[in-house]
């Protein structure tokens, strides 16, 4: 697991491009999600129908349901349920998601976001003297818990797009927690470093040994509590999470907790998951990008940085652009360039679009390409450093810009039934472990789901020094601003479905997934050797790579063009699948435990 083999296994494979230099080590920034290990990885084919997510139990259980004649949101709900009680750290009942649906016809984006409890206010996160607290405190307890929200966006999904009984769906998930599934090595990792889960008393009853250390790796873990919650949801549907006994539980939970929060039942009631309308982006002459509108600004930032990239002159494609197996100097230079000027306007105007009207009241002004041409305009020999937030609509500036807080705890999921028809469908409660919050739902029973924390995603000061509102401050009913980015590329000869992608990594998503879908559909690469290539990006300070990945060579050249280059974990958690002549071809990144199953 922990081993370098797949960056010795990719080099061949990418040997046209030049030859292999030694990694090089160097001083890094702590990363926001420990990193646990590397397993290469195969990539899977499959003729008929395909389904990868982070874990293998929960990609079997998506294969079992589209082998029963279940849609892809069959499998999809399957699939998020199972992750719930296999990789509870990351996803599930307690969170929120984004989905996007290819149904055969049209592209739906489907918001499951969290949202912030009619209570909350733009102080809760300030200290007296008007600071805010800082970023792990505010994490912890019931302070930092939203409106989950994944469960009644599936249910709205299934209702119009499922084939299966809802029940059957739940079957896999309540077996799995019944009968105990083994502690895995990331788990483990986890629970090991994390320094606030044993401060709830549920959660270190349930994951941990009277001496606080975890359970070892392979420890049968079984779960009594989340499979009576997920029966009752399974019977009744989110009804049984949203109201009753289960709602009561929560909110007891939160409101108690010694950093009480603000969720009440009537926030829980009231939720609604939302139809949005997706943002679709041509992307070359090739290919037509669709993903999630704010409140995500994955898809902006995305194909902001790749729309920027082509807008600059000279700047390697194919595989001149990579170097000793990696992306080159040139390349980088280029990329990271284009990052500081998208995460500049994702940190000015990206927001809930219920509360925060879009600049010339259209997200897509920020992706037109005469735009993205006076923004690459900006970008010279020698790096920025930092960049401003652009204007594209000669608006003036009311809004303060939101200064960056770290984010770590997803999992994506991506499907293809056997009718065509796909998802991608990116998960999360936030941090690792979320709020650090346990609720069993009011069973009395050991164990149960991990609540969200969320609102940390929102600005945790309304304001900047001078008074100026941030956009994604909090409001009551307000959904916090994500990076999520799942993500469908269509073949624009013909319409046609390419690819479904997307990863966990909070604000580095969108530099994952332009990773993936630059190596496969630029770079000529395979969907797994392109997830296994190093990760690399900019959050518009410095230049961040993966860490003992890229040749002292590319370091050196960077900062000779004034680049404050980082190497750091940059965790990412990929799974794609791409259409092939041989059938669909998945990817799971070797980073983390995904597998993906088809056939
Ligand atoms: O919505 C977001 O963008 C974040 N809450 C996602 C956090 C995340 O991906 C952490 N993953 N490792």
């Amino acid at each position: 697991m922990t081993t370098r083999r797949g960056l010795l296994l990719l080099l061949p494979l990418l040997a046209a491009a030049g030859c292999a230099g030694p990694p090089t080590p160097a001083p890094t920034p702590p990363a926001p999600e420990a990193a646990t290990g590397w397993t290469d990885k195969p990539l899977v084919v499959a003729r008929r129908q395909i389904a990868a997510a982070a874990h293998p139990l929960a990609a079997e259980a998506g294969l079992q349901v589209l082998r029963e004649g279940g849609r892809a949101v069959d499998a999809a709900v399957a699939v998020q349920m199972v992750l719930n009680v296999v990789e509870p750290q990351s996803s599930g009942l307690g969170g929120g998601a984004f989905l996007m649906l290819w149904d055969g016809r049209e592209v739906q984006a489907w918001d499951g976001r969290e949202t912030a409890p009619a209570a909350a206010d733009g102080a809760m996160f300030l200290r007296p003297d008007g600071t805010p607290v800082p970023f792990q405190e505010a994490v912890f307890g019931g302070r930092s818990v939203g409106t989950p929200g994944v469960l009644r966006m599936l249910e709205a999904v299934h209702r119009e797009h499922g084939r299966l009984p809802w029940a059957r769906l739940f079957a896999p998930a309540i077996a799995l927690a019944e009968q105990g599934v083994p502690v895995g090595e990331r788990l483990h990792r986890q629970l090991a470093g994390d320094p606030l889960l044993r401060r709830d008393a549920r959660a270190r009853a349930f994951w941990y040994r009277a001496d606080g250390t975890p359970h070892p790796v392979g420890h049968r873990l079984r779960n009594p509590a989340l499979a009576a919650v997920l029966r009752a949801v399974a019977q009744q549907g989110s009804a049984a999470l949203h109201e009753g006994p289960i709602a009561q539980a929560m909110v007891a939970d939160v409101r108690g907790h010694a950093v009480p929060g603000r969720l009440s039942l009537a926030d829980l009631a009231g939720y609604r998951a939302l139809r949005r309308v997706p943002l679709c982006t041509d992307w070359s002459p090739h290919w037509r990008v669709c993903g999630f509108p704010p409140p995500s600004s994955g898809h902006l930032a995305l194909m902001q940085m790749l729309g920027i990239v082509d807008a600059l002159p000279g700047v390697p494609d194919g595989a001149a652009a990579v170097h000793a197996g990696v992306p080159g100097p040139d390349w980088l230079h280029a990329y990271t360039e284009a990052a500081r000027l998208a995460y500049a306007d994702r940190a000015r105007y990206v927001a809930d679009p219920d509360f925060v009207a879009a600049p010339g009241g259209d997200w897509n002004r920020l992706l037109e390409p005469a735009y993205l041409a006076r923004r690459a305009a900006l970008v010279g020999p020698r790096s920025l450093g930092r960049a401003e937030a652009g204007d594209p609509v000669a608006a003036p500036r009311a809004q303060a810009d939101m200064p960056a807080q770290p984010e770590a705890g997803t999992s994506h999921i991506s499907i293809v039934d056997a009718d065509g028809r796909a998802v991608a469908l990116t998960s999360t409660i936030e941090s690792q472990f979320g709020a650090r919050l346990l609720s069993d739902g009011g069973t009395g029973l050991a164990g149960g789901f991990l609540l969200n924390n969320q609102l940390t995603d929102f600005a945790l000061a309304p304001t900047d020094a001078l008074g100026r509102p941030v956009a994604n401050r909090i409001e009551p009913g307000k959904r916090p601003r994500s990076s999520m980015s799942p993500t469908l590329v269509f073949d624009r000869r013909d319409g046609s479905l390419t690819m479904s992608l997307g990863s966990p990594g909070g604000a580095a998503i969108p530099h994952f997934v332009a990773k993936l879908m630059t190596g496969t559909l630029r770079w000529g690469l395979d969907p797994q050797q392109a997830a296994a290539l190093p990760n690399f990006g900019s959050f518009n300070g410095p230049t961040v790579l993966e860490r003992a990945r890229f040749p002292a060579a590319t370091l050196e050249a960077l900062e000779a063009r004034g680049h404050a280059v980082q190497e750091t974990e940059l965790t990412s958690g990929l799974q794609a699948v791409r259409r092939t002549p041989q059938g669909w071809a998945g990817a799971a990144d070797p980073r983390r435990e995904g597998a993906v199953r088809g056939d």
